[in-house]
């Protein structure tokens, strides 16, 4: 696996792949690499011919209340994962090669971004626009992965790849859980033994309320139960539950086309965030 960190050198490295033939596909990351990464690098190996990771821990997608510097780095064992995994190139760039001196242009993808995440987290996901902007731009893929974990991410990716012609296949991988269903994340690893076990309540909840709602069940009863066992569990608090379009993440009062149900809540002081699909009925 070739680590590449000047944009030049990328495009040479990415126009040999392609002289080889194939399809290439793109898993962007930030690095601290976890099973749920390694599925998509598994389910690019299926897809495409040559896989090109990149790792840029983003600083334009990082609040003023968030600790950019406190992310966790660890790139020799993330590149030892990837060369593993068969991955063709790790994209590492410079800061310099991603936000040159000057840099002064907003990927801004409206209605998508500004609920859920996004109202907590405001400017949150024109970083994540940009940034994967420019990836797009920098590896020029057939297709990237994204895990849809990020659900609200992912709406945004697909919806500004649209907007913008990316001309690419934005491809959504289904979240992997730990066995009791609990989605992995890299934030779980701040979860005490007592919070991670309370945890499992929040897919279980969300099933329950999912139940509720695919049986004909009002969809204010379901969210109010999910919010309610969580709180009974040992959660701090509840930032949102919602049931929404599956597409633009509108929120629905009935579940009549596909739809999302989406949950952010806190256990001491660390937020995890879910989301599973809701059938129409
Ligand atoms: O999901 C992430 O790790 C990041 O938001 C992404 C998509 C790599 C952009 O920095």
């Amino acid at each position: 696996m070739q680590i590449i960190r000047r944009v030049d050198r990328l495009r040479s490295a990415v126009s040999l792949l392609r002289r080889q033939g194939g399809e290439v596909a793109l898993v962007p990351t930030m690095g601290a690499l976890h099973a749920g990464h390694m599925q998509l690098m598994r389910e690019a190996k299926q897809r495409a011919d040559h896989v090109v990771a990149s790792i840029f821990v983003n600083p334009m997608q990082f609040g003023a209340n968030e600790d950019l510097d406190a992310y966790p780095r660890q790139e020799e064992a993330d590149a030892a994962m990837l060369s593993e995994a068969g991955v063709a190139i790790l994209w590492a760039p410079d800061v310099d090669q991603v936000y040159p001196a000057g840099f002064a242009t907003n990927v801004s993808v409206a209605g998508v971004s500004d609920g859920l995440c996004g109202a907590a987290r405001p400017g949150h996901f024109d970083g994540v626009a940009t940034i994967v902007a420019k990836l797009f731009n920098q590896v020029q893929p057939d297709m990237a992965l994204f895990g849809e974990k990020d659900y609200q991410q992912l709406a945004v990716i697909r919806t500004m790849a649209r907007d913008l012609n990316f001309g690419l296949d934005i491809i959504g991988v289904p979240t992997v859980r730990d066995a009791d269903g609990l989605a992995l994340s890299s934030r779980n690893a701040y979860l005490t033994s007592e919070q991670r076990a309370a945890a499992a309540m929040l897919p279980r909840a969300m099933q329950a309320g999912i139940a509720v709602i695919e049986a004909g069940g009002p969809v204010g009863e379901a969210t109010r139960g999910i919010e309610q066992a969580l709180l009974a569990a040992g959660f701090a608090s509840v930032d949102y539950v919602t049931l929404a379009d599956a597409a633009t993440l509108q929120p629905m009062e009935i579940a009549d086309r596909p739809a999302r149900l989406l949950v952010a809540a806190r256990i001491g002081s660390t937020r995890l965030i879910d989301n599973m699909p809701v059938n129409a009925r």
